[in-house]
Parts: C-alpha cells; structure tokens; sequence
C-alpha cells in the first residue's frame, strides 16, 4: 500500500537542536522545522531571496508559489532551519522516494548569510540525521553553473551521478 506523507512524517525521529558559531561570530540554532509555528517565518525568507540565489527554478517567485512548495515539504517530507534569534536564515529539507530507502535533499541559505559556514553545518546535520534515520542514501539536484552549492556538496561526500541537463548528485550513506 503506498504511503501518505502523514504515515511518512510520523516515521521521522526527532532532530537533535544544536548550536554553533558562524564565520562571522553569529550563534546558530540548528533545530526541527515546525510548520505551524515557522511556517509564516519560512515563507517570508524564502520571499525576500534574490533571482540570482534561485537554483532549477526554486524558491518559487510568488508568495503562493513559495507557500504551495512549504506546505508540500512538509506533508511528504522533513525539515530544518538555521536561525539567528527568531529569523530563520536558512532551510534545509529532505522527502523520501517512494520506497523509502533514499531521501532527495535541498538546501537554501538566505544571501545576506552566505559563506559563512552555516550550509555545510546544516548539511553535515542533515546527513547524521539521514543516517542515523535509516535512509541508504541522499539525492539532489543542481545546476551545473552552481559552484558553490557543488564545492559544498563534495566536499561532504556526494559525487555526481548524471551531468547530462542539471548535476545529480548521490551520498552513499553507507560510506560516511
Ligand atoms: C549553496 C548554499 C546552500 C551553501 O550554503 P552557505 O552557507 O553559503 O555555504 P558555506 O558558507 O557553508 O560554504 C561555502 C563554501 O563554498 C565556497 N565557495 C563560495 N563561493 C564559491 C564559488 N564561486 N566556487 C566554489 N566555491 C565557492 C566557500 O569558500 C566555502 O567553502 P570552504 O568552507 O571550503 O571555504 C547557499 O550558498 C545557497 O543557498 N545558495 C543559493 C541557493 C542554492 O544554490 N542552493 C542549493 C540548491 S541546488
């Protein structure tokens, strides 16, 4: 019998809240998206992301685009957010196949709090979430010109599986 995202979500273990310093001196709070209480917050950062911080056409360009993407991330899937005080500065999402072996990931950092190490902590995270949940592996997708997201994401482990339109990439979760 297939799945709900309901029946999915409540398989999901709880997601440990941690702490860190960013690059700038910024303490993070890493915690379990909630989306009756962030869902407001989520959708208003993912509002404010420029065109040139968009990656495969996503945050979506309209508040009801972006509020219709939230609301399907967090039926089918889970999530995590980097906050500074109360604004969350950055999201990170995963929603398993079908089978439920392997989760697809994505990730955003608001541009005013790139580079400063926070992606890679929350994708470090993700993947010890994904890993002590049971998951065999992660996929995503980027596009190819993003050589950021795809110095971070090799840098923790992925390799590009596909090149031939975007980059697919995979983590062998049995590796880390
Ligand atoms: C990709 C993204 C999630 C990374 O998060 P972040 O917090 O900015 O990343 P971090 O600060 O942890 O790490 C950035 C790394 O990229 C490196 N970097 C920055 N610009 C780079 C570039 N043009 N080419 C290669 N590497 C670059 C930095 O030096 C740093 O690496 P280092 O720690 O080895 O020195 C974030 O920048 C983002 O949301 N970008 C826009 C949306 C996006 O592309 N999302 C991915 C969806 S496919």
């Amino acid at each position: 019998m297939r799945q709900t995202g309901t029946e999915k979500r409540r398989n999901f273990p709880r997601f440990p809240l941690t702490e860190f310093t960013d690059r700038k001196g910024d303490l993070i709070t890493l915690r379990e998206y909630d989306h009756v209480k962030d869902r407001e917050n989520l959708v208003d950062m993912y509002e404010s992301f420029t065109p040139e911080n968009r990656c495969l056409g996503l945050p979506p360009s309209t508040r009801i685009g972006i509020e219709m993407w939230v609301d399907y991330l967090a039926e089918d899937g889970f999530s995590v957010v980097a906050e500074i005080g109360e604004k969350i500065v950055g999201h990170c999402s995963i929603v398993p196949s079908e089978d439920g072996k392997v989760v697809d990931l994505s990730i955003f950092v608001h541009q005013d709090y790139q580079d400063r190490g926070i992606g890679q902590r929350m994708l470090k995270k993700m993947i010890e979430y994904c890993k002590s949940a049971g998951f065999e592996g992660i996929t995503l997708i980027t596009e190819r010109t993003n050589k950021r997201a795809i110095h971070v994401y090799k840098k923790l482990g992925f390799e590009v599986v596909d090149m031939h339109f975007e980059y697919d990439m995979y983590l062998d979760l049995s590796k880390v």
